[in-house]
């Protein structure tokens, strides 16, 4: 059982696998939180503590650990909910109404009933347990039972509390080209603040906390929330003034405010949430499966071809028909036409809203490069950038209404181009439908769908932050419904859009434009923090890299790719015959071990040499890999020792090394490991490993 209640008490434990959660409802009916961390059985030892105050300015509002604060009253702290009820109150009293319990297949849920003293406005806390992934899902559903319209200022689906001081707090910070940049910073007295104003959620912080108490890959505890949703976001953290803790995140109250009509509900961007009594590794591991087993769409990602850094917007049949006939025979699954086959796009302004095929480029139309494509036994798929305008589109010209503007002033353009209002319904019905035909009328099996500017001069609703995505999300839920053969990456200029609210909609993630394959190891390292592996794309692409200006070689480079789901963005016309049989090679080495990369268990493997090693881990079953790189060798003869994790003490594996076979217990292998030395610049190697079957 998850769910563990003491009636008598009014307390609630929840128990996942090896983790309890515990809150109860005191005799003045204030939701208190009571627990986090490791698991404990008994729901009889917890205890309400009773309610003091400790002087006039220490409230007990501010001393207690509420679930669920909302504004009012004699509380300063963060709050999850404001609302303005129709009269002008700006006050929430709520009571405590009951409880409920179900259950699914997937999961256990308890739903804590609260209600306002004098409105009729519901407020229903959702605790969705996950036993087998450790992890438990918080959302808040609101209601307004009033006669009148309500308006929500701030709505977050709950208060963490995290019991210690001087934590240390860790997200990214990045930008175009440089996504997923890592960082740590203690927590103090004061506030962090991480958030997204911006439409698209993702370049600069990402929607997660994660709390630790120096915690290493393996050990320490870890507190973590990642958030089910690509909209505008603020996280917080605070470490109050009584010796604890706080953490929320959900939707970004700036410029937000969103109305409940009379008898609407609306259930707020849910947080899935764990502890981790054993360091990053746990956080990380619970996360993947999680999101393989719950979130992702079910197998293996192809090897795609991309044409976007070979010809950028000079796109034409022939040249693409040339590029497909050589991705086919150095391995590729899927060739993706990117950005400049439509309308009139040879550059950034203009093109885009008008989905047309641009016959001077495509002559005899797409379906000549679709059947070729087809006929080489490879999927097709195509960009498309559906929430976009250009001005000089006909799409503008006939629909400036359509775009995000204020009546009076001039929205602005950035990339040459305007954001579509997908709080429309004729907007969404126009974005749904031209897709809904590419789709019917041509045969294509991949959508990337990007997203390359920010949203500006919103318009007169202050819930498009929200409404906007959700919105996106509609339209490719109701897609992928008609055509369940297709599936979607998710691209916003890179990874401008990476979140566990896409990771449900989409099958397929951009994880940066940044492709240097040095760089991307720091961002790729970053990423696995929170997301599995199959959601991260990784290409291979072109020296001089056209960000770094780096020359690497071509083996590092597709190393480097391969510990994702593996892309090609090269210009392959200009392949020397080394490069090509290279990438032959490589590519038919990664379908080989795609099922081990795609969804085996991911380790971030400590590096204790002084040259910087980048070692991991992957894990599936009997069988696993170590990916090396070392990017330059300072100390050139000084080697490292590579630490397996997970695997049986007592098991015989054997290593294949570009030196000979090595066979080692497990005990053996994660205790003294092996070394091993690279030397050079960009040196790199995979070593397969096995589990010897006793004879
Ligand atoms: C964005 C994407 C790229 C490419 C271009 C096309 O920058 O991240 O991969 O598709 O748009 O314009």
């Amino acid at each position: 059982m998850s769910i563990v209640i003491n009636k008598k008490k009014d307390i609630f434990l929840l128990n996942t696998r090896s983790v309890s959660y515990a809150f109860g409802i005191d005799d003045q009916g204030l939701i208190r939180h009571l627990y986090w961390g490791k698991k404990i059985d008994s729901v009889e030892d917890f205890e309400m503590p009773v309610l003091t105050e400790v002087s006039t300015n220490d409230p007990v509002f501010e001393i207690t650990r509420e679930e669920f604060p909302v504004y009012g009253g004699l509380r300063y702290k963060e709050h999850c909910l404001r609302v303005v009820f129709a009269d002008g109150t700006r006050e929430i009293v709520y009571q405590y109404c009951g409880y409920e319990t179900d259950r699914t297949e997937e999961y256990e849920e308890l739903i804590i009933r609260l209600k306002d003293v004098r409105y009729d406005f519901d407020m229903n806390l959702h605790y969705r347990i996950y036993e087998d992934y450790d992890l438990m899902e918080r959302s808040v559903t609101v209601k307004n039972g009033t006669a009148q319209r309500i308006q929500i200022e701030k709505l977050h689906s709950g208060q963490f509390h995290i019991p210690y001081e001087g934590l240390n707090f860790s997200n990214v910070h990045g930008h175009w080209g440089a996504e997923q940049q890592r960082f740590t910073q203690k927590v103090s007295y004061g506030k962090i603040v991480i958030e997204n104003r911006r439409g698209i959620s993702t370049h600069n912080h990402n929607p997660y906390f994660i709390l630790d108490r120096n915690a290493t890959e393996t050990s320490g505890d870890v507190y973590f929330g990642a958030l089910r949703m690509s909209g505008n976001f603020s996280g917080v953290i605070e470490q109050t003034q009584y010796g604890e803790t706080l953490a929320q995140i959900g939707l970004n109250s700036h410029d937000f405010m969103m109305e409940l009509e009379p008898g609407e509900e609306f259930e707020a961007p849910a947080v899935i949430c764990g502890y981790s009594e054993s360091g990053f590794e746990t956080m990380s591991r619970n996360l993947h499966h999680f999101a393989l087993k719950n979130i992702l769409r079910e197998g293996y990602r192809p090897v795609l071809y991309n044409s976007w850094e070979a010809t950028g917007f000079n796109v034409n049949s022939r040249e693409q028909i040339k590029l497909a006939k050589k991705a086919r025979e150095i391995g590729a699954e899927l060739f993706v036409l990117d950005d400049g086959w439509f309308g009139e796009r040879h550059g950034i302004d203009n093109g885009l809203g008008d989905w047309y095929v641009n016959e001077s480029k495509f002559p005899n139309g797409l379906d000549e490069l679709i059947s070729e494509v087809k006929a080489l036994d490879m999927k097709f798929g195509i960009w498309v950038e559906p929430e976009m305008v250009n001005p000089k589109a006909q799409l503008y010209q006939s629909h400036p209404d359509w775009i995000y503007h204020f009546e009076t002033r001039t929205s602005d353009t950035s990339r040459g181009q305007y954001v579509l209002n997908m709080g429309k319904k004729e907007v969404q019905d126009f974005v749904y439908e031209m897709l809904d035909n590419l789709l019917t009328e041509y045969e294509i099996d991949y959508i990337k769908w990007d997203a390359n500017r920010p949203i500006s001069q919103p318009g007169i609703r202050r819930d498009i932050w929200y409404t906007h995505i959700e919105a996106v999300y509609e339209i490719v839920r109701k897609l992928k419904k008609k055509h369940p053969q297709v599936l979607f990456e998710a691209c916003a200029s890179g990874g401008g859009r990476i979140d566990y609210g896409i990771l449900g909609i989409f099958d397929d993630f951009w994880t940066s434009d940044n492709t240097d394959a040095y760089d991307r190891l720091y961002i790729q390292d970053a990423y696995s923090y929170i997301y599995p592996i199959k959601a991260m794309r990784a290409w291979v692409t072109d020296c001089p890299n056209f960000l770094s200006g780096r020359e690497i070689p071509l083996r590092f480079r597709y190393h480097s790719a391969m510990m994702g789901t593996l892309g090609i963005g090269c210009n392959i016309l200009k392949f020397t015959e080394e490069e090509e049989n290279l990438s032959k090679e490589m590519i038919c080495r990664y379908k080989e071990i795609r099922p081990i990369v795609q969804e085996g268990d991911f380790y971030r493997l400590e590096n204790p040499s002084e040259n910087r090693y980048f070692l991991y881990e992957y894990l599936k079953g009997d069988q696993g890999l170590i990916f090396a790189f070392l990017p330059q060798s300072r100390v050139g003869h000084r080697g490292t020792t590579i630490r397996l994790r997970g695997l049986e003490e007592n098991a015989v594996y054997t290593l294949k090394t570009e030196f000979g076979e090595i066979t080692k217990s497990g005990n053996y292998l994660m205790n003294f490991g092996m070394n091993l030395s690279l030397t050079g610049d960009y040196a790199s190697i995979i070593i397969p490993f096995e589990k010897k079957n006793r004879e």
